[in-house]
């Protein structure tokens, strides 16, 4: 059941990952970025992507047909938005934005920091249509003291601490914040996600963010998206979004049995079945009353929401895919590499080991340590993890982003 679940998975990922790719053979010499731009981000009403006057391979994908009809934002509904804080470099949050376009988000709230917020990165985000910028001013910081959550008791255990505790309370009011935003923009659904990970909208036959949504019942007001880990096979990825293609399941999209069966295989000798976190994100109706409920959940400051999970869709969570990561973890938050400080600074014991590990030992020891804790380099372990259900190849992802790629989108924006 679960091999043939596996092998399923694999089958469907490969057979998107070649539509995809003829699609892009396909459309490559027809769009160059002008094109591009006004037939599918900016411009909702191109006129030549009826996909019914194209010859037959374009409708043999009954993906494309709608990917089309996702292009056409005054067609979309549910609207969803996306919001984040992050300090990432432009490369990396521009991939994010349009494969999210691609999928169907329409709209997007950045708060940004460091080089997120750097004024030539800051243009080239702000000339994106529906994204909508905010920086870390003192006048923002102002308004945030306004905030409710100030005086919530459930808050007051991550209040005044530093690095992930402080990270933590700037997200929530950011959150709370950008509810407003969507409000405005008039948005059906909210999610809110990281740089660092993509939503994967398995389980919809047009691999959309909205067809997934929009088929939730209306009773539910959030739902949680269980997260997968990316595992790198090499210690040399330089652009995650691209490079990884391996990850290993949540433990929500597995049976216990297999799950418990694996159980030390797949820890690797780490604390937790995942590096970093495993409790998914969640997208929520855009409701009266609406709140955060830290970075992974929504709630309701009046009423218990309805909320379900996905069985099949996920978020990628890209963590620790780039052995630089590890070195650019000692320089952030100014932690001491001592276990009672350092419980003050992260959440999660993998982040707290990486921190001792980054801060104390040689570049050789570094990348022994990386090899041994993050890289998959078992091939015979892989597969049998691969045959059980636990890893899965998922490819959507890297061929979007690479037809985006090729599409010069990016380049012209820059
Ligand atoms: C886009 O959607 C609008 C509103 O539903 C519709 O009038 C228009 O024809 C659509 N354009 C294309 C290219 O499908
Ligand atoms: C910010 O950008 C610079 C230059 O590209 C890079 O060296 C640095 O590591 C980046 N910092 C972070 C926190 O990503
Ligand atoms: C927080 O509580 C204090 C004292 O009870 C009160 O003065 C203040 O108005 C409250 N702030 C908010 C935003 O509710
Ligand atoms: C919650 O959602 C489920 C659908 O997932 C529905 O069957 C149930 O009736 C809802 N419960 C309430 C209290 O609305
Ligand atoms: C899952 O399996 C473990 C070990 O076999 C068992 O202890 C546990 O009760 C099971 N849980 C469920 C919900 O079936
Ligand atoms: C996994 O657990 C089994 C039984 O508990 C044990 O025999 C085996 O050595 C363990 N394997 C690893 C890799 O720790």
């Amino acid at each position: 059941m679960t091999i043939f679940h596996s092998l399923f998975f694999l089958q469907s990922s490969l057979l998107l990952s070649l539509a995809v790719f003829a699609f892009i053979l396909q459309w490559h010499d027809e769009i160059n970025y002008q094109t591009f731009k006004s037939l599918s981000l900016d411009n909702p009403e191109y006129p030549s992507m009826d996909c019914t006057s194209r010859d037959s391979r374009t409708t043999s994908f009954p993906y494309f047909k709608d990917l089309k009809f996702g292009y056409n934002k005054s067609n979309l509904k549910p609207k969803i938005c996306i919001t984040t804080t992050t300090s990432d470099g432009l490369e990396q949050i521009l991939q994010w934005i349009y494969y999210h376009k691609f999928i169907g988000v329409t709209n997007f709230f950045l708060f940004v920091e460091g080089n997120a917020s750097i004024p030539h990165v800051s243009k080239v985000l702000q000339s994106i249509q529906n994204v909508k910028l905010v920086h870390r001013t003192k006048e923002l910081e102002e308004e945030q003291a306004k905030s409710r959550m100030w005086n919530e008791t459930w808050m007051s255990r991550y209040l005044y601490k530093p690095c992930n505790y402080e990270l933590f309370v700037k997200q929530y009011l950011n959150m709370e914040m950008a509810i407003d935003m969507a409000r405005e923009a008039r948005m059906d659904w909210i999610i809110h996600i990281d740089t660092d990970e993509l939503i994967h909208p398995a389980g919809t036959n047009e691999y959309s963010v909205t067809q997934l949504l929009s088929a939730v019942h209306e009773s539910v007001d959030t739902v949680i998206f269980p997260n997968y880990e990316s595992c790198v096979e090499r210690d040399d990825i330089q652009e995650p979004f691209t490079e990884v293609s391996l990850f290993k399941k949540s433990f929500h999209h597995l049976d216990n049995e297999t799950y418990f069966r694996n159980y030390n295989k797949s820890f690797r000798g780490n604390k937790n079945y995942f590096m970093t976190y495993a409790n998914g994100k969640s997208a929520a109706r855009v409701q009266p009353y609406l709140r955060p409920n830290g970075a992974h959940r929504w709630y309701n400051y009046i009423t218990i929401p309805n909320e379900t999970q996905f069985t099949e869709a996920a978020i990628l969570h890209y963590t620790y895919a780039k052995f630089s990561y590890l070195t650019s973890r000692r320089e952030r938050c100014g932690c001491k590499p001592t276990i009672n400080h350092l419980k003050k600074c992260f959440f999660l014991d993998f982040d707290r080991d990486a921190f001792i590990i980054a801060s104390s030992a040689t570049e050789e020891e570094m990348l022994n340590w990386y090899h041994e804790h993050v890289v998959w380099m078992n091939k015979d372990l892989n597969q049998k993890l691969i045959k059980e259900g636990i890893l899965t190849r998922i490819y959507a992802p890297m061929v979007i982003m690479q037809g985006l790629k090729d599409t010069g989108v990016y380049a012209s924006l820059i």
